[in-house]
């Protein structure tokens, strides 16, 4: 199958109640255990390339890896650009194939943001490309509460921000954060903006971005051996099976995927201490990968057999 830009994949999850999983890849095994994931579950896919995977693997590595994949797979995919910092990497995507791209502006001033996000739509949509913008700055785990409820995502500004923009999807800040520590006390999404934000933008596809789930197991299995992530926490499965029934249509997931390997090869590691071939850890992380995967189309995502 060819690459596809996310338009139909989003019009139905949006209809449907479920949401599409926005996973990031940096390597082979990475791209294979996501795609066979999907194979298995007959689920749309969202391969996203962030700026740092790009540096990592190259670019053209990336997306020949993926085209691989794809002359296989019977499901759609889209290739997305993760957090675009300025108008030339999205550029520079587009121009490379990507099928959708991500300009993040959150950091920038209302009016700043507005003119770049309208200058990334204006060449996207000259070449068919989709194009995610953000509004609202997410959390991080060491502000504190007053600060990241103060850069969460106005609902009054979303309506005026997609209309002047022309962006077709919006990621919001509405509590959760990167990385793999992302609650001190109680998890907990502002669902009442999320609500008022879905009914500001009618059938709008909403994107939620650090919305891994942190699985205690993985934690366990790190600290286990010879890890230390003590006190990693995620986004309890539940509260993203609930926003993806609402208007998120895409939930972003990284750090779960550096969880699955990084545990999974510390155990192998540690259990087989003579091995020297790299084909044999990779292998296990690669499958950790795709079952990882295969939970959240499952169980979380809700898009089991939407492809
Ligand atoms: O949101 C950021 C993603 O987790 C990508 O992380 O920039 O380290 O590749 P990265
Ligand atoms: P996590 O760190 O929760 O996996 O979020 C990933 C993300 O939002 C990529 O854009
Ligand atoms: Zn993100």
């Amino acid at each position: 199958m060819a690459l596809i830009g996310p338009k139909e994949m989003f019009r139905r999850a949006y209809a449907e109640g479920y949401a599409v999983g926005a996973f990031n890849v940096n390597n082979m095994e990475i791209i294979q255990g996501i795609m066979q994931a999907g194979a298995e579950e007959k689920a749309p896919i969202i391969l996203q390339v962030s700026a740092g995977a790009r540096k990592y693997a190259g670019q053209n590595y990336i997306v020949k890896l993926i085209e691989a994949g794809l002359q296989t797979a019977e499901i759609p995919v889209v290739l997305h650009l993760d957090h675009g910092a300025d108008f030339q990497i999205c550029k520079d995507c587009v121009d490379g194939g990507f099928t959708s791209v991500m300009y993040d502006g959150s950091h920038h001033s209302f009016e700043d943001n507005i003119a770049v996000t309208r200058q990334v739509v204006e060449y996207a949509h000259d070449h068919g490309v989709w194009v995610e913008a953000e509004l609202g700055q997410l959390a991080g785990v060491e502000e504190d509460v007053v600060a990241e409820h103060s850069l969460y995502t106005d609902p009054d500004q979303v309506a005026e921000f997609v209309d002047r923009t022309g962006c077709d999807s919006l990621a919001v800040a509405i509590g959760t954060s990167h990385g793999a520590y992302k609650f001190k006390g109680e998890a907990k999404l502002d669902f009442d903006r999320l609500e008022k934000i879905g009914q500001l933008l009618p059938g709008y596809p909403i994107v939620l971005h650090g919305a891994s789930s942190v699985p205690q197991e993985f934690v366990k299995m790190c600290n286990e051996y010879g890890g230390n992530v003590a006190g990693a926490s995620g986004v309890p499965e539940n509260l993203l099976r609930k926003a993806a029934g609402m208007a998120v249509c895409k939930i972003n997931i990284d750090t779960d995927i550096r969880m699955a390997m990084t545990a999974s090869i510390r155990k192998y590691l540690a259990e087989h201490p003579e091995d020297i071939d790299p084909r044999g850890y990779l292998k296990t992380a690669r499958e950790a990968v795709k079952n990882m995967v295969q939970h959240k189309i499952r169980n979380v995502l809700g898009c089991s057999g939407k492809a």
